[in-house]
């Protein structure tokens, strides 16, 4: 492998940045990944040698452990750090934190932060490669990037498919990722929620918006259902919690009146009876649990590219066959 090369460059910051061919290759790339975590021995020498920082100052189970998984699947060595428990409660500044860990000779920086831009701030800073997992209402390029691995999988392609974001898009980063990558790969996208949770201006991004979440089911092929983000609100953004579920709830009886198969998608955590009832989610169209395994491949994919690796080369360095 060779850092100098990467397809992707040196970080990995939003899918705004990337081309559709950008995009394709990670996913391509994640293929060959699946298999590994399918295996007895769920290692292979890939990243050996690499040392990887997950530096999370926001909550995070799947992101943080997905990303460990495949760190460790790939046999980098890893260290997690959080904001509890780091010296950032005594004061000290990303950077200043970026750049202690970089004397002690790491090569990447997963980072999930409550600021939006805080992952490019740290990758224009640092020589390390920079992962965004989560940067404030800006992106989360890695949750996009298994949303639409799972999507063609399960429907065989990604072009020409209708799918609509469901929910609090004014404050997801993932609706945002979801945009970008979809829109580039030939998809078309379309948000549904309260006008309060739709941010100003959206449909300048290429996306279609419906008022009224029978309208999407009836339009779309798959449902990507968001979480409302009540830590990040600091108004009263609905009603209430009952009163959304009854207008923007993804219920049985709403998908079965729409007489054909939809997909259904959620990034987690989920709020089961607010935004998805539990019949639909753990339902037999529900694929959230598949997203959730092909978050570890996608991770692989991306860890291997930003470390040099060649996306024709993944299954042979899955092999080892690969320096
Ligand atoms: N989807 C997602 O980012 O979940 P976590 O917050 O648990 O990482």
């Amino acid at each position: 492998m060779n850092p100098t090369v990467s397809p992707l460059g040196k970080d990995l910051v939003g899918l705004e940045e990337l081309t559709a061919d950008q995009i394709r290759s990670i996913l391509d790339t994640a293929e060959p990944f699946k298999e590994i975590s399918e295996r007895r021995i769920k290692k292979v020498p890939v990243l050996r040698g690499k040392t990887i920082v997950n530096l999370f100052m926001e909550p995070s189970t799947r992101t943080r452990i997905s990303f460990e998984f495949a760190e460790k699947r790939l046999s980098a060595d890893t260290v997690n750090i959080a904001a509890t428990g780091s010296s950032v409660v005594k004061g000290e500044t990303l950077v200043d934190t970026a750049r202690n860990l970089e004397a002690m000779r790491i090569d990447m920086v997963v980072i999930r932060h409550g600021s939006s831009g805080a992952a490019r701030f740290l990758a224009e800073r640092i020589p390390s490669n920079v992962v965004n997992a989560g940067d404030g209402a800006h992106e989360h390029p890695t949750q996009a990037l298994l949303d639409l691995l799972t999507i063609r999988d399960q429907l065989g392609k990604l072009s020409g498919l209708k799918v609509c974001i469901v929910g609090d898009i004014l404050h997801s980063r993932v609706a945002r990722s979801n945009i970008f990558g979809l829109l580039k790969l030939g998809a078309e996208v379309a948000v549904c929620g309260p006008m309060t949770l739709l941010p100003a201006g959206i449909d300048a991004l290429g996306v279609r918006v419906f008022r009224r979440v029978e309208e999407a089911i009836e339009w779309a092929d798959a449902l990507n259902v968001l979480r409302l983000q009540l830590e990040r609100m600091s108004a009263g953004f609905v009603p209430s919690l009952r009163e959304y579920n009854r207008f923007y709830g993804i219920s049985s009886p709403r998908l079965e009146a729409a007489g054909r198969e939809l997909l259904i998608l959620h990034p987690g955590p989920m709020n089961r009876g607010v935004e998805i009832d539990s019949d639909v989610a753990d339902g037999p169209h529900s694929v959230i649990l598949r997203q959730v395994t092909n978050g570890v491949a996608i991770r692989m994919a991306v860890l291997y590219l930003l470390a040099g690796g060649m996306p024709e080369q993944a299954e042979a360095a899955k092999q080892g066959e690969v320096a």
